[in-house]
């Protein structure tokens, strides 16, 4: 790369006057992607200790040229890891910084390390392998939340709570259900994590620039090393298939758009109104004005990751949008959107997984609220349809009625007098006191995937053998 030049040889005559540099430090400053790519460099010396192993294996370099690479990049990997190594911004990319220091060290040979490969294979390797690792700490992060809350499922398998739909209180559910729901989620985010895995686990160096290489290299070799199961098939797609950065970042999103409803049930369950939790001092924080308060910032901010996270897969697609194959530069701003998505997905998991374990459920209050709301008049329903062989519909009519009497009286639907239930249906017993507590509720929904205790425990079981 030539140097910067000063401003009078360089300033262009038309738009100069409107940058303080030259036109050639713009270009390098658009152009380099070294600071974010060096994140690369552990994945980019691996791949070429691969590559170089391979082309000596061919009979395409010597051995001895082979050792000296792989006794170079090692020193680099270790002065990277010490904090010695020297980037430089006019060296563009992790690629050529770690090639052009391999020259240095070892002189000759290292020219030969790029034989029969282009920086358009090298990058799709290097970001591959990155994002396979990245997939697999969050298959581990995911499995990990998911313990959290199986115990916490386990530990409340029949602590009742109010279950919503509209946020406005419907039936009785059991905390420990609410908590498998989001095993559920979660689980499903890990699946797809998995298949992620499954379809990006083909190796792309040997694709070359584009169109492949007159070279006898074997890409099964290069594949086994770096623990793909694969070539990829296409150099073409190779070059320009940027899938599983696009996969990672959707997976992203879904995961998030769930950690943030978990943690908009977090904030509102810990508000005093609410009072179903209480977030430990590690996950809140005071006010610097109003002593009383104690504020869910943690989980606040994961809600708010999620706006990043999808901000970056939108970012790349709108990269990918439209580019003709192959390879193309656009497709260097591929890393800092996944990088930083990565970022906050790890911290809003770990987040997550903290407030989970610490959080103390407050089984008192949310019993006391789930009885309120007349929430067992599904019950009152259902029973006036076994006991008394009324249809649903005429059910649900008497039921109403009910509701609007205890309503007119300030009262709980158990505490209507048989008297007063008679008047509105001559049908009903007292064994129907039976079915109004939220114990009785919970207890009835024995359906599978419904919220009975022992269903729940069930579904502990089956997701443990799973986790
Ligand atoms: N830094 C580049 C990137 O991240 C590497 C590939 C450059 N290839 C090229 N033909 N200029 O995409």
């Amino acid at each position: 790369m030539a140097d910067a030049k000063s401003e009078t040889q360089s300033s262009n005559q038309m738009w100069g006057g409107r940058f303080a540099s030259g036109p050639d430090a713009i270009m390098e400053e658009i152009n380099a992607s070294i600071d974010f790519d060096k994140k690369l460099y552990a994945q980019d010396i691996r791949g070429s200790m691969a590559h170089a192993t391979m082309l000596a294996h061919q009979g395409i370099i010597s051995a001895e040229d082979k050792n000296q690479i792989v006794a170079g990049l090692e020193t680099i990997l270790k002065e990277i890891e010490d904090g010695t190594f020297a980037f430089s911004r006019k060296l563009e990319d992790i690629h050529m910084n770690v090639e052009a220091r391999l020259a240095a060290l070892v002189g000759p040979a290292a020219g030969r390390l790029h034989t029969a490969r282009s920086r358009n294979d090298q990058v799709a390797l290097d970001f591959r392998l990155w994002v396979k690792e990245e997939l697999q700490k969050t298959e581990r992060m995911l499995s990990a939340l998911i313990a959290a809350f199986l115990d916490r499922a386990e530990e409340h398998a029949d602590t009742v709570m109010p279950g919503f739909t509209h946020l406005q209180t419907a039936q009785p559910v059991t905390f420990g259900h609410h908590c498998m729901a989001y095993v559920e989620m979660f689980g499903r985010d890990r699946q797809r994590v998995r298949h992620a895995i499954e379809h990006l686990d083909e190796s792309p160096i040997g694709a070359a620039a584009l169109a492949g290489t007159g070279f006898p290299i074997d890409r099964h070799m290069t594949a086994k090393a770096l623990g793909f199961r694969e070539p990829t098939r296409n150099s073409i797609d190779t070059v320009s298939d940027r899938d599983f950065a696009l996969e990672f970042l959707s997976i992203a999103a879904i995961a998030a758009t769930h950690l943030s409803r978990l943690a908009e049930e977090i904030v509102i369950w810990s508000t005093p109104q609410f009072g179903f939790i209480r977030l430990s001092d590690a996950f809140s924080t005071g006010s610097s004005i109003m002593p009383q308060k104690k504020n869910p910032d943690a989980a606040e901010l994961v809600r708010a990751k999620t706006g990043r996270i999808n901000g970056s897969l939108v970012a790349l697609l709108t990269v990918m949008k439209g580019l003709p194959l192959a390879y193309s530069k656009d497709m260097q701003e591929d890393k800092e959107q996944v990088f930083d998505a990565a970022e906050s997905l790890e911290l809003a998991l770990a987040a997550m997984t903290g407030m989970v374990r610490d959080m103390t459920v407050r089984a008192d209050r949310m019993k006391a609220a789930a009885g309120s709301g007349y929430s067992t008049a599904t019950d009152l329903a259902d029973w006036l349809v076994r006991e008394a062989g009324l249809p649903f519909r005429d059910a649900h009519h008497v039921t109403g009625r009910a509701v609007a009497l205890a309503e007119q009286k300030g009262c709980d639907l158990a505490e209507l007098s048989l008297q007063d239930l008679q008047a509105i249906n001559p049908a009903i017993t007292d064994k129907v006191y039976g079915v109004l507590t939220v114990e009785a509720s919970v207890a009835s929904r024995t359906s599978f995937g419904g919220t009975a205790p022992e269903n729940v425990r069930q579904q502990i079981a089956w997701w443990r053998a799973r986790n």
